[in-house]
C-alpha cells in the first residue's frame, strides 16, 4: 500500500521531522510504500542532506504554479524535483479552502507531470446530502483534472478521496469500511470515462479523513483502498510505526 503522512504544520521543528524520518525508517522494510510529505523548508533539509531512508520517498505538501522568476515566496516545482522530491499533494481541502480552484488544481496536476513529480490529488465533499449531490462535486473535481492531460499522464495520476467531513476528527467519526469501498468503486467508475477500463483498474485510490490506529486495518480490509493520505495520527513517531504495522 501506499501510505502517505500528511504532516500538515503540525511538525514544526527539525527535531520532530528527525525522529519521525528514522520512525519511517524502522518500518520501510515491509511491502508498503512510505511517503512523508513535511513542511517545505524541512522538505528541503532532508532532500538536501539526504537523509531519507530506503523505502522512503518525500512529497511537498503543494506547489506553485509559478514555472519560476519573478514570484516571491513560490515554491515551484522546477525545484521541488531538482532537489530529488518525486510525489507532491496536490489540492488539499485545507488548501481549497483558502481559495484553490479546481482550475488551478488541473494547472498543478499538469506542472507536476511535467516535471515528473506524481501528484496525489485530493478529491472530497464538504459534506454528506440525501440527494447525493456530492457525487457530482466529486465527479467535478475528478473531470477537472483529467480531462486536459494526455491519456498516458491520466494513469499517472495518483487520488486521495478525502471527506472532508471526516478530516481532523477521531476514527470513530471517520467513514466505515462499507461507505469507504462504495466510494472508491464509485470513483474507480469515474475514472473509466477518461482512460481504458484497464487504466482505470490500476489508478491508485487513497483514503484520508482520520485515520488512525483504531481503523486503519478495517479501512484497508472493507474496501479496495490503495493507501492512505494520513494527517494528525501520522505526526507522532509511535502512532505512525502502529499504523504502518497493522497494515501487515
Ligand atoms: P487527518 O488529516 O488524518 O488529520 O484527518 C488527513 C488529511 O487532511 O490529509
Amino acid at each position: 500500500m501506499l501510505i502517505v503522512s500528511n504532516w500538515k504544520a503540525y511538525v514544526d521543528s527539525s527535531k520532530d521531522a528527525l525522529a519521525l524520518v528514522k520512525a519511517a525508517g524502522a518500518v520501510a522494510q515491509g511491502e508498503h510504500t512510505l511517503v512523508l510529505a513535511p513542511p517545505a523548508p524541512l522538505l528541503g533539509i532532508f532532500a538536501a542532506k539526504g537523509a531519507v531512508p530506503k523505502g522512503v520517498y518525500l512529497a511537498a505538501q503543494d506547489f506553485s504554479n509559478a514555472e519560476g522568476g519573478a514570484a516571491t515566496g513560490e515554491t515551484t516545482a522546477v525545484l521541488l524535483k531538482g532537489m530529488g522530491i518525486t510525489y507532491s499533494v496536490i489540492g488539499h481541502s485545507e488548501r481549497r479552502a483558502r481559495g484553490e480552484t479546481n482550475e488551478e488544481v488541473a494547472a498543478k496536476v499538469a506542472r507536476a507531470l511535467s516535471h515528473g513529480i506524481t501528484p496525489i490529488v485530493c478529491i472530497g465533499e464538504p459534506e454528506r446530502d440525501a440527494e447525493a449531490q456530492y457525487l457530482g462535486t466529486l465527479r467535478e473535481q475528478i473531470a477537472t483534472v483529467l480531462e486536459p492531460l494526455s491519456k498516458a499522464d491520466r494513469a499517472r495520476v495518483i487520488f486521495a478521496y478525502e471527506p472532508i467531513w471526516a478530516i481532523g476528527k477521531s476514527a470513530a467519526e471517520s467513514i466505515q469500511p462499507d461507505d469507504l469501498h462504495e466510494m472508491v468503486l464509485y470513483i474507480r467508475k469515474s475514472f473509466a470515462q477518461y482512460v481504458p477500463e484497464s487504466a482505470a483498474l490500476k489508478i491508485p485510490i487513497l483514503y484520508g479523513g482520520s485515520v488512525e490506529p483504531a481503523n486503519i486495518a478495517s479501512l484497508a480490509q472493507g474496501s479496495a483502498v490503495d493507501g492512505f493520505l494520513i494527517g494528525h495520527a501520522s505526526v507522532d513517531p509511535v502512532t505512525y510505526r502502529t499504523l504502518v504495522k497493522a497494515l501487515g
